[in-house]
């Protein structure tokens, strides 16, 4: 029987034997598909970018920004303590055993995560998030505590970055078939039985040749989907699993009717404030990070044009370039709307490309979306929206983010570092807004609201989750409801976005759900 040990990037894990029905070598992974391009970004621009190069910070689960009651008449900072409580709700809330939980993170920590080494705007972010009073500080930890912290990363200190691929190495190889390139197209059920069931999954190799993989005729062979946010609500439609109407419109045979299924999706909006410098600074992504009551995580990243061979006038993860058009309608995401983008950046002060950015995160975002095909093809997008800011609280909290972010920016430990005076809020956030990082139409009448500086500079930070929930689409054992011998592990699953950031979360259910299904079905002979 092959180990599962990491349910990320083995895109569909058979737990048991499973027999293509034409061997072949599948070389290089498929692993850029639909992670870079967050939301229906088309086609020809993930391939260019595959930017998931940023992947990078490690931090644990969160606890649980709840609304609080009256918040719309609550002071500035509102006690929140009896309402986040301590560490780690999430896992409460989910109902994972904590012991296993708390073995699972170490097992991936030790293979894959390091201490980064802090870097001086790292530090001026660190100083000045206490300067403005996200204390106490924490130091180096990879918890989820109040306060600041610096977080764990998956560079080590030769800047050599470590993914999930090498959490395989955990498993035995000669019980574990890894097919790289392989694209499912959809799961293939048996529906003369009362309770459909899965027989097996049918993939593209890299030639566009067809392929079924069969599971073997045993009671506990499962397919196991782990194809992220977009591609598990997307894999389970094209299979037949979704609202029927929306199926029958498509002509997609409907296996079981399930009007939940790509319903609840969220996306954490980011927004960030540009900070200008007098030198280069070096690049550096997220480490220092601030854990405020109020709901919104504090980060930073600097230096993205420091060096000639560096790419000019890119704002990196900031950036259009990358990716970020989601919030324009999908029809405008064309290659000319990205190349007049990148023009009209020619006419923004250099600065704004020299320092780096205070980024705030929302933790829980209240407003939910949702994703529909647009056709049957596994290789287009599905319709994703996310209703950034449809709900007041979520504005309302990005509002306080920012007023915290541009304190951050003023703060001595900033303007003593990077030479720059003083700014004021409204310069800073007028730069921040002209820097523009997405297409959304500016409203350059009115740099005072920052309830308008929110919804004109929202951007991804890729974070999205949900379109597979626990109870309305799959069981707390993760089994797709309705149907047999389908699983769902990814962050499709979540109901919020765990952590400052997710891959430590993801990761360590990867290892999670492996530890529990071998220990289901083998007991001590596990051995784990
Ligand atoms: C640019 C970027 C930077 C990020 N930075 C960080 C960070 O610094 N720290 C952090 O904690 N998180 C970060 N994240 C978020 C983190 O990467 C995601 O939350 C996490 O990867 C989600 O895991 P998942 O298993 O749900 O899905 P994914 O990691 O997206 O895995 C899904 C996999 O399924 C494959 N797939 C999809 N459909 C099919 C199909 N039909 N057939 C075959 N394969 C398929 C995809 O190619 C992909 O490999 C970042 C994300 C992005 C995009
Ligand atoms: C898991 O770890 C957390 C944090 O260290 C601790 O509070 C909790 O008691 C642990 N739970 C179990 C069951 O070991
Ligand atoms: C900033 O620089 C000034 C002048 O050198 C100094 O007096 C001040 O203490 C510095 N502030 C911080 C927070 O380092
Ligand atoms: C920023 O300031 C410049 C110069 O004062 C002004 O022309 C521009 O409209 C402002 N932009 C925004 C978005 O407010
Ligand atoms: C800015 O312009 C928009 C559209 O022209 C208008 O709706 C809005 O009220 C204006 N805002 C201010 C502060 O003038």
């Amino acid at each position: 029987m092959a180990l599962v040990c990491a349910v990320k990037l083995l895109l569909f894990l058979w737990l048991f034997n499973f027999l293509p029905s034409s061997q072949g070598s599948f070389a290089s992974a498929h692993f850029f598909y639909l992670l870079s391009l967050s939301l229906s970004l088309s086609k020809w621009s993930f391939k260019k970018i595959g930017c998931v190069c940023m992947l990078n910070f490690w931090s644990k689960c969160n606890p649980k920004p709840a609304l609080p009651e009256n918040w719309e008449n609550r002071l500035p900072l509102f006690d929140v303590e009896a309402i986040y409580c301590g560490m780690c709700r999430f896992i409460e809330r989910v109902g994972w055993d904590a012991k296993l939980v708390n073995e699972s993170y170490p097992w991936i920590e030790k293979q894959i995560v390091h201490q980064p080494k802090l870097e001086p705007w790292q530090v001026a972010l660190r100083d000045s998030l206490l300067d403005v009073g996200i204390s106490p500080f924490n130091g180096f930890t990879y918890d989820h505590l109040y306060g600041t912290k610096v977080g764990g990363t998956i560079f080590d200190r030769f800047g050599r970055r470590h993914t999930a691929a090498e959490l395989l190495s955990s498993g035995n190889p000669r019980k574990l078939t890894v097919l790289v390139y392989a694209t499912v197209q959809r799961i293939v059920f048996d529906t003369s039985v009362t309770r459909p069931k899965a027989v097996g999954v049918i993939f593209k190799d890299e030639n566009g040749n067809q392929h079924e993989a069969v599971l073997a005729d045993k009671p506990q062979s499962e397919v196991i989907l782990s194809s992220g946010a977009i591609g598990s609500p997307q894999m389970l439609l094209l299979s037949g699993i979704g609202p029927k109407a929306d199926l029958e419109k498509l002509k997609i045979p409907v296996v079981l009717d399930n009007k939940f299924v790509g319903k609840g999706m969220a996306d954490n909006p980011m927004n960030a404030i540009f900070v200008p410098s007098n030198k280069a600074e070096k690049q550096t992504l997220i480490q220092t990070v601030g854990i405020t009551k109020m709901g919104v995580y504090i980060e930073a990243s600097s230096g993205f044009s420091q060096s000639k061979d560096s790419i000019q006038c890119h704002h990196g993860i900031m950036s259009a370039e990358i990716g970020q058009l989601s919030t324009i309608p999908p029809k405008q995401r064309t290659p000319e709307a990205v190349q007049a983008y990148i023009r009209r950046k020619r006419n923004l002060p250099h600065e704004a490309f020299k320092g780096g950015f205070i980024l705030e995160k929302i933790a829980n975002p209240i407003s939910k979306g949702d994703l529909s095909l647009v056709n049957t093809n596994v290789d287009d997008n599905p319709s994703v929206t996310f209703n950034y800011f449809s709900h007041p609280y979520d504005l309302q909290r990005c509002v306080d983010g920012i007023r915290v972010a541009t304190k951050v920016v003023q703060s001595e430990h900033f303007t003593n570092y990077t030479r720059c005076n003083k700014q004021t809020v409204e310069k800073v956030l007028n730069m921040s807004v002209e820097a523009n990082v997405n297409l959304i139409p500016k409203h350059t009448n009115d740099t005072k609201s920052l309830e308008q500086f929110c919804k004109d500079t929202v951007i991804t930070i890729w974070h999205y989750h949900g379109g597979a929930h626990v109870g309305t689409v799959v069981s707390r054992k993760h089994k797709v409801l309705g149907v047999d011998r389908v699983r769902i592990v990814d962050s499709s699953t979540f109901s919020e976005s765990p952590g400052t950031n997710p891959q430590a979360t993801v990761m360590m259910m990867g290892r999670y759900f492996g530890a529990k299904i071998l220990r289901h079905r083998l007991g001590r002979a596990a051995g784990i």
